[in-house]
């Protein structure tokens, strides 16, 4: 007596089908092995599976003899307990205790003792996969199902019990698919405490935030103790663009796989916020493990990361970041072959300049040594700053700028520029699998940004003045492309070369 049901896997952000075979010798000692590259979690299935199938008015394994569970294929390393409600019901199928048609099923979800299904990770990607293959019908957790449900062509099943399902097998009580959610799903643009009409002055900062909102650039905020910059970083979000249906996907993609959808939801509606504390591991920070999972860079993908306390991050998890920050994915070696995870974030970095804080204030004395200054800076790696696009300086707000009751521009005015210079980035790129101006390659630099005489002549002797790499001259031309964007200028003028090049940083 044996079965077969068919299950999935994810790998990265991708999911495989696994075949769950049952096999059970009624005769003999009883005997319950999973084979098959199983973890531990796998392997601690067997008392799951058997205390729900008891539970849930069964028979159950410890009867039946010698049982053998197969997960295939074999090579394929198996590592979350979603094989749990595939393996029972399996079981209950080889043992003739159940009868339904198995074919373009597939069925995923972990088990409590008394029989309830258990939400898992990773939903979404395997939903995509079972369209993608052919099955007719995803069983999933009744948890995931608004997640599942965003993929059209499948229907999903909603399961709450091993019982309920046993029930909708036999027809004694059937259970109705879960409703596919609509494809015009509203976007928001989240719910913030703090909006950029609530932080005074600091008009240079807040310029160099639009801009890296409106083309996806990369900010260093630097400046001494209580000037804004934590509180810049934390706005930031207000005026991001909202998220495109593709994004989302892409986004919740991401979240699935980590676990991090929220119970019932079925997309990520507005762009990610990440803020690790610099304690963070790099395997928290940069993904991992040893069954691979997605980090705050892949988790902040469409979205913000912001390092608080830059120079307090260990160095050794800042190097991590180059790979990322230059090609917007982190790439994760593993025995079998290497995986990938999208990484595309803002990053907004901010750092005092010294360790008393105070090196860059006219008015306040810095008790570092200079040795101490260089000491600091030398903190953040040469490679990871020319990563960084704007550098900015916030200075201490004087009293009178403080108690100013000047009209500060609210976040949605900031945003809805932003929203149009992107709306300029989607036209530019509509052939091409890029979102915005940061993601061009030097050859699309050269097809999208053409300089006039003028502007070659500027970008010259910046390139001498400042012994710019050729990574910061391309990074100063998509700087320069986002502003003239953001200017609703076709060309880049000599201004928004002059302008990108102010937010460069100054190897002294
Ligand atoms: N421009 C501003 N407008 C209004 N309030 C401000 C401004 N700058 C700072 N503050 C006030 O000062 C507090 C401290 O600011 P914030 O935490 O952003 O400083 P910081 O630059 O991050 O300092 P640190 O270097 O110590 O981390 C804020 O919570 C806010 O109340
Ligand atoms: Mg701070």
């Amino acid at each position: 007596m044996s079965s077969k049901i068919y299950s999935a896997a994810t790998i990265g952000l991708d999911g495989e089908v696994v075949e769950v075979e049952v096999d059970v010798l009624g005769a003999g000692l009883h005997n319950f092995n999973i084979v098959g590259l199983p973890d531990t979690a796998i392997k601690e299935s067997r008392d799951r599976v058997s205390s729900a199938i008891k539970n849930s008015g069964f028979k159950p394994p410890h009867q039946c003899g010698r049982i053998t569970v197969n997960l295939a294929p074999a090579d394929l390393p198996k590592a979350s307990p979603i094989y749990d409600l595939p393996v029972a019901v399996g079981f209950l199928l080889a043992t003739k205790q159940i009868q339904f048609d198995f074919t373009n099923k597939m069925i995923v979800g972990e088990l409590s003792l008394d029989g309830r299904v258990r939400s898992i990770h990773g939903t979404l990607p395997i939903a995509l996969l079972a369209k993608e293959k052919g099955f007719r019908e995803l069983y999933v957790p009744a948890e995931n199902a608004a997640e599942a449900s965003v993929v059209k062509g499948i229907n999903i099943v909603p399961v709450d019990t091993l019982y309920s399902l046993i029930d909708h097998f036999s027809g004694a009580r059937h259970i109705s698919y879960f409703p596919s959610i609509d494809g015009d799903i509203l976007f928001s643009p989240g719910e913030y405490l703090i909006d950029m009409s609530h932080i005074k002055g600091q008009q240079h900062a807040k310029r160099a935030l639009e801009i890296a909102a409106a083309g996806g650039h990369n900010v260093l905020l630097n400046g001494p103790p209580g000037s804004g910059k934590t509180l810049l970083a934390k706005a930031m979000p207000t005026i991001l663009p909202q998220l495109t249906l593709a994004e989302s996907l892409e986004i919740t993609k991401i979240f699935s796989v980590a676990g991090k959808l929220r119970k019932g939801q079925s997309l990520v509606t507005s762009r990610p916020y990440r803020n690790p504390h610099h304690s963070a591991s790099s395997v928290a920070l940069v993904g991992g493990g040893t069954y691979p999972k997605p980090g705050e860079i892949s988790l902040a993908h469409r979205g913000v990361l912001f390092l608080d306390e830059f120079a307090e991050f260990p160095k050794s998890v800042l190097e991590n970041l180059r790979q990322p920050l230059e090609d917007g994915m982190i790439t994760i070696s593993r025995a079998k072959g290497s995986l990938y995870f999208p990484a595309r974030f803002i990053l907004v970095a901010a750092m005092n300049p010294c360790f008393c804080g105070n090196a860059t204030d006219p008015e306040k004395i810095c008790t570092c040594t200079q040795a101490q200054v260089v000491r600091y800076k030398q903190k953040i790696s040469g490679p990871i700053m020319d990563r960084i696009d704007l550098h900015i300086e916030v200075p201490r707000l004087s009293f009178d700028k403080l108690q100013e009751n000047g009209n500060e521009e609210k976040s949605e005015q900031i945003r809805a520029r932003v929203e149009s210079a992107r709306k300029i980035q989607a036209e530019r790129f509509a052939d091409l699998p890029l979102v915005s101006n940061s993601e061009m390659s030097s050859d699309q630099i050269r097809q999208f940004c053409h300089l006039n005489d003028e502007c070659q002549q500027l970008l010259r002797s910046a390139v001498s003045a400042l012994k710019l790499s050729a990574r910061g001259y391309h990074r100063i031309i998509k700087i320069a492309r986002t502003i003239a964007d953001l200017s609703k200028s076709e060309n880049i003028q000599q201004a928004h070369i002059a302008e990108a090049i102010q937010y460069r940083f100054k190897t002294e």
